[in-house]
């Protein structure tokens, strides 16, 4: 029905925002820092699995639910401080309220492969445009609060990430690669791989550093040479990445390495076709096993954008 003249719709609005997935090309520590956290020198690629974020406005406390267990839904949920940052950013009083943010989560957790950060990246995105406007820079220093991160999940594509990993400088796009991302049984939580890290590291052990994998692509490959420091430690608490890993290169990947702080292993792959022979060929291994592509800064920009529906 059409509202008399002068009278606004009486429709809530709701936004609907995608979370992509990362996998790290590269991960390097270049020391501890003063703060606790580590120096990292890493390079970030966007991939297109993503979770869902819807966006509504409903009377009340904010609210966040997730149907997929073991998802915290209180202020361990990453999408939970995104909320309460920015709501305090745009310098509104109390708790965040009248909001309701329902999250599709598909992306595996304790994977490495930022699921969390994308989603409280998505969160302000959505927030932004349910809430009324909000400068990027903010968006930007109020992302680095809640994650180390969560800034790159606000530009995507393929990026270097230097300090935590919050300061982001966009790179070339790597061209178009299809990816295998294995998952395994186990997770891994991020703050658990730096602390074998730097158990390891106290102990003396020095595992030798992986091969280099140059990717055979007209693209400046030294930024990314599938080098990952966390590897080390956390394969020798979990050798099956290691076997992963081979089994990929194996099944034809060009390259592969395990993502981020782990659990997740992937493979990247030139073609879809083998790309799919290798996700058969890997399924008896056990674990979430996910056909996926690499995305381009651009193609990030298109699909993250949140888009405005009247219910
Ligand atoms: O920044 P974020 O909350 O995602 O980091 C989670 C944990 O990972 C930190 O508490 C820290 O233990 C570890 N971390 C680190 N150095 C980084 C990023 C994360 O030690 N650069």
């Amino acid at each position: 029905m059409t509202p008399p003249p002068g009278r606004k719709a009486d429709r809530s609005a709701v936004v609907v925002g995608r979370a992509h997935a990362k996998v790290n090309l590269d991960l390097r520590v270049l020391g501890t820092r003063p703060d606790g956290y580590h120096e990292l020198r890493t390079v970030f690629q966007s991939i297109e699995l993503h979770d869902t974020l819807t966006a509504q406005e409903t009377a009340g406390p904010f609210t966040l639910r997730c149907e997929t267990p073991g998802v915290p839904l209180d202020s361990r949920n990453l999408v939970w401080r995104a909320a309460g940052a920015l709501w305090k950013a745009l310098g509104r009083d109390g708790d965040p309220a009248d909001t309701l943010i329902t999250l599709d989560k598909v992306i595996p957790m304790e994977a490495g492969l930022g699921g969390g950060s994308a989603d409280a990246a998505a969160a302000l995105q959505v927030l932004r445009r349910l809430w009324g406007g909000a400068p990027a820079e903010l968006l930007r220093e109020v992302g680095a609060e809640i994650g180390s991160d969560v800034p790159f999940f606000l530009s995507g594509g393929t990026a270097l990430g230097l300090g935590r990993g919050e300061e982001i400088y966009p790179l070339v796009d790597l061209p178009r690669h299809w990816i295998v991302v294995v998952r395994p049984p186990f997770g891994v939580s991020t703050a658990e791989a730096y602390g074998w890290y730097d158990e390891d590291r106290a102990a003396g052990v020095r595992e030798p550093r992986g091969e280099l994998q140059i990717l055979p692509v007209p693209w400046p490959t030294r930024a990314a040479q599938m080098v990952n420091d966390l590897e080390p430690p956390v394969i020798r608490r979990h050798p099956e990445i290691l076997a992963i890993r081979g089994a990929l290169r194996d099944a034809g990947a060009v390259a592969s390495a395990m993502s981020g702080s782990g659990s997740a292993v992937f493979g990247l792959f030139q073609t879809r076709l083998q790309a799919a022979r290798a996700q058969g060929s890997l399924s008896p291994m056990g674990g979430t096993i996910v056909l996926s592509r690499t995305l381009s800064r651009l193609e990030y920009e298109k699909r993250a954008r949140p888009v405005l529906r009247r219910v």
